[in-house]
């Protein structure tokens, strides 16, 4: 019997689960692939205490240093399960370096080394597979690498942050913002520093991946419009739901134009005004969902867990085993490559807008508002001045037809600077 050995950096909460799994599925494993899958080698820097309580035996090969691991161990696959930027780049370029196939679970690592993993990966023919990285248990990426191999993908629609859904969702269900991320956290689904989730970035790096599995460049993270939710407030998700028909989601977006050699991306992530019966609008709570447009096969749904160690496990295992199967003869696994990729002009997407102001009652406020947005050529489908507030101030939410959105920003900045209008506001896009 053939045998493949592996290495596994980061006992952590994915890591200890990917321990746990392999040596649990182990004979299933065996079966399928026609080979042993062996754990040799595990690094952390509380490696004893980890290796204990997972009941390593003896042989497997103990290192505090990730990267030392990488270097020297006698392994065929290494699995980065570390978290954070420095060490797992340094990590899989070591392993990558030496030939040996690396698989990773970090959205991070991959937004933002693409190039030079790509280039290590390259030069030495050894594979990188990141199914983890992106809707956790979700088989989305290696559905775009391969299930649409003789298709062409047109555009993602995607939720890839669990938090900021189930903020969205409980406040749909009557929670303020600020009582349901305390409930996420409370239940494990949110981080407690949670700004990369609510800032919309942590959506922006997935996106990143998922661009550049599709066409094999470089989306760098920071290079397209991302915002978050951080301004969307309870109201906001009521007044969509009762009077516009449409749920808040954080939807990341790509559409892909120009040819397959020399592909135009147009990129974002943003909240956005989903109608109620979009698919994007049943994912809820922590779920994660990706709406897949091809030119032959149509529009595609997946939808599932998209973080916690068992699902998350699951696509590090998924991973193991077909880099295991090309390594013992199967097809090459495509690889990614350096090249960075041509963005569209970030104004240039065009949707419909979701505008919450917030408007002294003075004479003519309304009328400078609108006159805002013609100036622009934007022009407004509905508009909606909430008395009932009683206030000084009161909330306005406006909805606009579908126009380029760097003529809605510049509209925006000029509203937010009229005398009548405070800083305080909310700005979505509106899907459909
Ligand atoms: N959690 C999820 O639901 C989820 C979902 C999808 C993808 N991922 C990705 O999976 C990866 C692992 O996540 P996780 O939640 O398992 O993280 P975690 O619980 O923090 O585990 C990481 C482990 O690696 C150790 N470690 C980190 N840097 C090290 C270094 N330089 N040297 C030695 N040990 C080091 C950490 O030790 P210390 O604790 O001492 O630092 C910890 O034991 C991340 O890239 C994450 O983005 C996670």
């Amino acid at each position: 019997m053939k045998k493949l050995a592996v290495a596994v950096a980061g006992l952590g909460m994915i890591g200890r689960e990917t321990v746990r799994l392999l040596r649990k599925r182990r004979a299933e494993l065996r079966e399928r692939l026609g080979a042993e899958l062996t754990l040799v080698a595990v690094a952390d820097r509380q490696v004893g205490r980890e290796a204990r309580a997972l009941s390593l035996p003896g042989r497997v090969v103990r290192y505090a240093d990730p990267v030392a691991m990488a270097r020297s161990a006698d392994a065929d696959l290494f699995v980065e399960l570390l978290g954070g930027f420095d060490a797992p780049r340094r990590f899989a370029l070591e392993a990558l370096g030496r030939g040996r196939s690396v698989v990773t679970a970090n959205k991070r690592l991959l937004a933002y080394a693409w190039p030079q993993l790509a280039r290590a990966a390259r030069a030495s023919g050894a594979s990188l597979a990141f199914e983890g990285s992106v809707a956790g248990g979700i088989p989305v990426l290696r559905a775009l690498e391969l299930s649409f191999s003789g298709d062409r993908v047109l555009s993602l629609d995607g939720i890839l942050n669990g938090t900021t859904n189930y903020i969205l969702t409980r406040c749909e269900e009557g929670l303020t913002a600020a009582a349901a991320l305390r409930e996420a956290q409370e239940k494990g689904f949110a981080e407690k520093d949670s700004a990369l989730d609510l800032s919309g970035r942590d959506a922006a790096q997935k996106l990143s991946v998922l661009a550049g599995l599709v066409t094999g460049g470089w989306l760098k993270p920071d290079s397209f419009p991302v915002a978050g939710i951080e301004s969307v407030e309870s109201r906001d998700v009521a007044y969509a739901r009762q009077r516009l028909g449409k749920a808040v989601r954080l939807v990341a977006r790509l559409r892909f134009a120009g040819s397959a050699a020399a592909p135009l991306v147009e990129a974002g992530v943003s909240a956005t005004l989903v109608p109620l019966d979009h698919p994007l609008a049943a994912a809820r709570r922590q779920y994660n969902a990706l709406l897949v447009r091809t030119a032959s096969a149509g529009d595609l749904m997946f939808y599932g867990q998209g973080a916690g160690a068992g699902p998350t496990a699951s696509a590090v295992l998924a991973d193991l085993f077909v880099t295991a199967r090309d390594l013992l003869g199967g097809l090459p696994a495509p690889r990614p490559g350096p090249r960075p990729l041509q963005l569209a002009p970030p104004g240039s997407a065009v949707s419909g807008f979701y505008l919450r102001l917030e408007v002294i009652d003075l004479p003519g406020a309304l009328a400078r508002i609108a006159g805002a947005l013609g100036r622009e050529g934007v022009s407004i489908a509905s508009i909606h001045q909430d008395l009932a507030a009683g206030a000084r101030a009161v909330p306005v939410m406006i909805t606009t037809h579908p126009a380029p959105r760097g003529r809605f920003e510049l509209a925006r900045r000029r509203i937010l600077g009229l005398a009548a209008v405070s800083k305080r506001h909310c700005a979505m896009r509106i899907l459909g």
